[in-house]
């Protein structure tokens, strides 16, 4: 995810950009960039590529020499990375850099554009520099104020103005951003590691407050632009932690960003409450071709194909097979011309999935990448691409790029229900606007479940094994969830198709074993308490991950403990209820001493066979 820094005071304000912005690389980032004032004049430097491009960029251009700017590492969401996409952007007396996005950025480039204004770039951030540019009156807290009360979507932004070259201004909503000060020097960032070799004392930034930086040090004002006194935090930890965000392992840090990760890669593929995959080389026209789809992955990344299966074959009605990459490249699979084959992959380099779809394509099928790793072999070689934007991936099990996996799914099914005329244009609106609510409820999901799940896997650490339950979309998440907890806990756990047990696996349920169904699909939910009840008659301890209005109807004694989450549109349910089996995992993991971001004989990324 981008990251933002700025520095008002006596050090050469591009060193200590450069250097702030290498402290936020771990966000992950394509493009750099830095804004300094020079005699008055606000001048940029900006580059598609590392940090150690941008400071070859500016050994060859001269580096801006001055006191006052702002600095950016971007994770391109509107726009594919390069130079004229990279921030700092400017309007002609205003230059800012952005981090989040801005939902409403087409109908207020289409208002600007009538102004007669023009674009250099396709980002989201443009317009808001031309937005600020639009509405200057002299005054920037006025100014920015009356941006503020146009803008929909998150974001945090640092501000200069030209007629201002002693100060940077920083506003927020939603995304991070921080406010550092120091003797007689002040700084603003994305994350307290890009300020901690200067400072450890800091102010957070609440929603649409403006902070006003300048030699004279740093002032506030709140949404009504009236002046404010905030508590000054001093940071304790040290840079490892504080890129852990304070969370005490990445796992933890990566459930915890899920709502964003949702909303960063959803909010850019949606225009007038549809889906747009466009810009990924989709169009409706394209997928009314396509008569058979085989989604092809590995390990969690195969858990998001069934989930795949389940809703594209319900919304459009295609038949879908999932496939473990690893046996489809040597099984001689039945795939030629008109046929999709999806590759879902975080990192892009899998061998087994980088192998398939190399197999797919060459016996004629189109493929499709859905991956996060920007630049990786998968997303080169594909036909279509579509990244998630989760942002870098750094603990070992998979959290936050399954949920973006997902929502990608998701928007492609409804394109293709759409296209192929399985669902009204309405109906499919519904969905795509179902889909947004989502972040919100993995927010409260994560809020009002952790507490509990920490207990119950207080009660999972002595387990032999155990068994994850459900059926239909219910199913495919259970097999995320088992591979989650046997990957960072290291307890035996098998996923089974709650009606399958009675064909083999309920014999191994015996005294205290526990078992942890999941029960989210109205129409199949008694089917699934009655298998509930046949494993906790023969001494199974029953978790069970319901939503409210299940659980409102549970018998007493039909399960130990309950994990309700709200009930939300039926088919987007496994977004929300992955969250409680990710904190379960994470829990039980560290009650057995466990690091649950490195597990044993687990690699990130698996780039041999
Ligand atoms: C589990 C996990 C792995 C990966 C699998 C595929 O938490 O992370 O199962 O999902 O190794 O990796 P990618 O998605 O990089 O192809």
């Amino acid at each position: 995810m981008c990251g933002i820094v700025g520095y008002v005071g006596p050090r050469d304000c591009s060193d200590v950009l450069v250097s702030a912005l290498t402290k936020l690389e771990y966000r992950g980032y394509d493009s750099a960039g830095i804004a300094v004032f020079e005699n008055n004049e606000i001048k940029t430097v900006k580059t598609q590529g590392r940090l150690k491009d941008l400071e070859d960029k500016l050994k060859k251009v001269g580096k801006p020499e001055g006191h006052v700017g702002i600095g950016h590492t971007r994770w391109a969401t509107h726009g594919e990375p390069s130079d004229v996409n990279s921030h700092p952007h400017s309007g002609a007396r205003v230059t800012i850099v952005h981090n989040g996005i801005i939902e409403n950025y087409i109908e207020l480039k289409e208002f600007l554009v009538a102004q007669g204004r023009t674009f250099l770039s396709e980002t989201d951030t443009e317009v808001v520099a031309q937005l600020l540019d639009y509405k200057y009156n002299g005054n920037p807290l006025e100014t920015i104020d009356s941006v503020l009360a146009e803008l929909k979507g998150s974001f945090a932004l640092g501000i200069m103005f030209k007629d201002f070259p002693d100060k940077v201004f920083a506003v927020r909503r939603e995304s991070p951003l921080i406010v550092g000060v120091a003797d007689g020097e002040s700084f603003i960032a994305s994350d307290v590691p890009a300020i901690l070799q200067y400072t450890r004392d800091y102010y957070l930034l609440d929603h649409d407050e403006i902070a006003t930086l300048s030699s004279d040090g740093v002032s506030f004002v709140d949404e009504h632009l009236q002046p404010i006194e905030k508590e000054l935090k001093t940071a304790d930890w040290d840079m490892e932690a504080a890129e852990k965000g304070g969370y005490p392992h990445f796992m933890i840090k990566e459930i915890n960003e899920q709502p964003t990760a949702i909303k960063t890669t959803i909010m850019p593929r949606i225009r007038n409450g549809l889906p747009c995959l466009e810009e990924c080389g989709i169009t409706l026209e394209k997928l009314r071709e396509f008569k058979n789809i085989t989604i092809v992955a590995c390990g969690t990344a195969m858990h998001t194909g069934m989930v795949g299966k389940y809703v594209i074959e319900d919304l459009a009605r295609i038949p879908v097979t999932v496939d473990i990459a690893s046996e489809y490249r040597y099984r001689n699979p039945i795939v030629s011309e008109g046929d999709l084959v999806i590759i879902i992959s975080q990192s892009g380099e899998t061998a087994d999935s980088l192998a398939a779809m190399r197999l797919a394509k060459q016996k004629g099928a189109t493929t499709l990448a859905i991956v996060n790793a920007k630049g990786s072999s998968i997303a080169r070689e594909a036909d279509m691409l579509i990244y998630t934007l989760a942002g870098p991936e750094i603990a070992v099990a998979s959290t936050k790029a399954y949920i973006t996996q997902l929502s990608v799914v998701y928007l492609f099914a409804f394109e293709l229900a759409l296209a192929k005329d399985c669902v009204s244009e309405a109906e499919c609106r519904r969905l795509v606007s179902a889909l947004t609510k989502m972040p919100e409820a993995v927010q409260y999901v994560i809020d009002n479940c952790e507490e509990k799940c920490k207990y119950i896997a207080t009660k999972l650490v002595t387990a032999d094994s155990l068994l994850y339950i459900g059926r239909g979309l219910d199913y495919a998440l259970s097999m995320e969830g088992s591979l989650k907890l046997k990957e960072v806990s290291y307890i035996h756990s098998e996923s089974y198709a709650a009606g399958e047990l009675k064909h083999g696996t309920i014999s191994l349920i015996e005294d205290g074993m526990p078992v942890i169904s999941v029960a989210t699909q109205t129409d199949v939910i008694p089917k699934t308490i009655s298998n509930i009840v046949e494993v906790k008659s023969r001494g199974a301890k029953i978790i069970l991950v319901c939503t409210d209005a299940c659980a409102r109807g549970l018998k007493d004694g039909v399960a130990d403990y309950v994990i309700e989450i709200p009930h939300s549109e039926e088919l987007l349910m496994p977004i929300t209820a992955v969250v409680p089996l990710q904190i379960l995992a994470y829990y039980t993991a560290i009650n057995r001493g466990n690091d649950p971001d490195k597990p044993r004989n687990l690699a990130k990324s698996v780039t041999v066979e």
